[in-house]
């Protein structure tokens, strides 16, 4: 194969292929997908096939009106509408009223909507939605990843989808900047990325979130949290301890935010700060701030540290970090040591030794030149307790230990287990992990200071009752 002609199947097929029907004889032949297999032999479907030509009739008639933010949904579903109609009555193929009221509805989602995600943004059960490339999409229910037998028709389908989706929020996507975030209107996150980045076909990742937020109710149910442990960090919360939360990739750090948040009582004046506005706080002296990426002329940024160190001329009681990730972390420490107790963050960590090592990395990141010392000092006064989450290998998210900082031991920072998961329990027959948060026996010294806020907890909490 020539160079050129190398170049020309890697590129994949033009977004405004002439027929969709199939390649015009003297196209060149599409790229192997490399290390993809071919997809599944998709079911014949006698429909699909006018259905592509209603659909292809349609994109030359509304054109950029597809795209356009004018005249809202309902008149843009009404127009649609009214051109699938007019495109079917030159249609040669006969078809059954039930068929032509079905080709309007699959057209008109796929116009519209988005195609054949919408029954799975549909689908309550289906937390994550992700699409690596148009011929494969993977979902996660219950917690676990399955693929899907669904697919779009090719990339320029998958790119119109994408394009609806962030067009939506202002935002835009092509060759200069093929990576965005963008919303849909529930609120679920999304990402996509496309080519020349993503090399076999758009790839799309969308988060779910129910439509209720979880309530510490859900968590204790779904065995994430045992209900004393749920009274130890509603107390933690109320009696103002400085509190992290560690965890992987979606392992449910945001979720255990939001529902700690929760507890903080309704009086206390808090700013949360995120990159994505995914906490719903139910409080009414509530001040949020989304941090901002550049805009195209590399203007307008504004980060998350901006908003920390504006938050605290803010005059908060509580300050709530979405996530650190970088030097915003030094600032998160100066505020939970001046005066702000109660303030509330997630880091990406694995474990809550980890979560630790972490922080002081992001600490070097802010540019600032202190000794390894002075920021574990940092860390250790601000920081009060450590909750780990961790996505297990049964798909159930749960919290795995809940830590206290206890103080420094020469140059390191001490950590304190109060409650751990305990996987000696063995799985059942389901493959579901037994075990559950069980206290160490220790007493965490932190119930002084929340004593001083006035909140207690049961003595009998922590496994021994202490005998003095
Ligand atoms: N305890 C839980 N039980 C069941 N599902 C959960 C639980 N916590 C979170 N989820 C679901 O898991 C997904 C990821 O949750 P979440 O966004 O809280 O994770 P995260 O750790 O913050 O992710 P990221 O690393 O992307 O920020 C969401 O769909 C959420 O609804
Ligand atoms: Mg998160």
């Amino acid at each position: 194969m020539g160079l050129n002609d190398y170049l020309a199947g890697r590129r994949g097929p033009e977004p405004s292929r002439p027929e969709p029907d199939g390649p015009a004889p003297d196209a060149p032949a599409p790229a192997p997908r490399h290390v993809r297999p071919e997809p599944a032999e998709r079911p014949a479907d006698a429909l699909s096939a006018v259905r592509r030509r209603v659909h292809r009739s349609l994109l030359e008639v509304l054109g950029p009106q597809l795209y356009a933010d004018v005249g809202g949904d309902d008149d843009l579903r009404r127009r649609v509408t009214e051109t699938v109609e007019d495109v079917l009555t030159w249609e040669e193929t006969p078809l059954t009223a039930a068929d032509r009221t079905r080709v309007v509805a699959d057209v008109t989602d796929e116009i519209l909507g988005h195609g054949p995600l919408e029954p799975l943004l549909r689908d309550p059960d289906v937390t994550e939605i992700m699409v690596n490339g148009p011929d494969l999409i993977f979902i996660e229910r219950g917690g676990r990843l399955t693929e899907v037998d669904a697919h779009f028709h090719d990339d320029a389908h998958l790119r119109r989808v994408i394009d609806r989706i962030v067009s939506r929020v202002g935002r835009h996507v092509d060759e200069a900047s093929p990576m965005v975030d963008a919303r849909l209107p529930d609120g679920s996150r999304v990402n996509a990325v496309v080519g020349p980045i993503a090399l076999d076909g758009s790839l799309l990742t969308i988060r779910k979130f129910a439509k209720d937020p979880y309530t510490v109710d859900d968590l204790i149910s779904f065995g994430t949290i045992t209900a004393p442990v749920a009274e130890l960090l509603d107390a933690c919360v109320r009696g103002r301890l400085d509190m992290v939360i560690s965890g992987g990739t979606g392992s449910g750090k945001t979720t255990t935010l939001n529902v700690l948040s929760g507890f903080i009582p309704p009086g206390d004046r808090v700013v949360t700060i995120e990159d994505a506005a995914e906490l719903q706080l139910r409080q009414r002296h509530v001040l949020r701030l989304e941090s901002r990426p550049r805009n195209t002329e590399g203007r307008g940024e504004v980060t998350i540290r901006d908003l920390v160190r504006n938050a605290l001329r803010m005059r908060p009681d509580r300050i709530v970090v979405g996530e650190v990730r970088d030097g915003a972390a030094l600032d998160m420490l100066q505020a939970m040591n001046t005066g702000h107790d109660g303030s509330l963050t997630t880091v990406h960590a694995n474990t809550p030794r980890d979560a630790l090592a972490r922080l002081e990395t992001m600490v070097l990141m802010a540019g600032v030149d202190l000794p390894a010392r002075a920021i574990r000092e940092q860390i250790a006064s601000a920081i009060d307790v450590i909750i780990q989450v961790s996505r297990m290998k049964d798909g159930v998210r749960r919290i795995t230990h809940v830590s206290e900082v206890t103080g420094m031991e020469g140059d390191i920072v001490t950590l304190q287990d109060i409650f751990v998961f305990d996987y000696r329990a063995g799985m059942d027959e389901t493959g579901r992990y037994r075990g559950t948060l069980v206290p160490t026996g220790l007493r965490p010294a932190f119930l002084e200071e929340i004593a001083k806020a006035g909140v207690t907890v049961p003595p009998g909490l922590f496994g021994h009752t202490a005998p003095w």
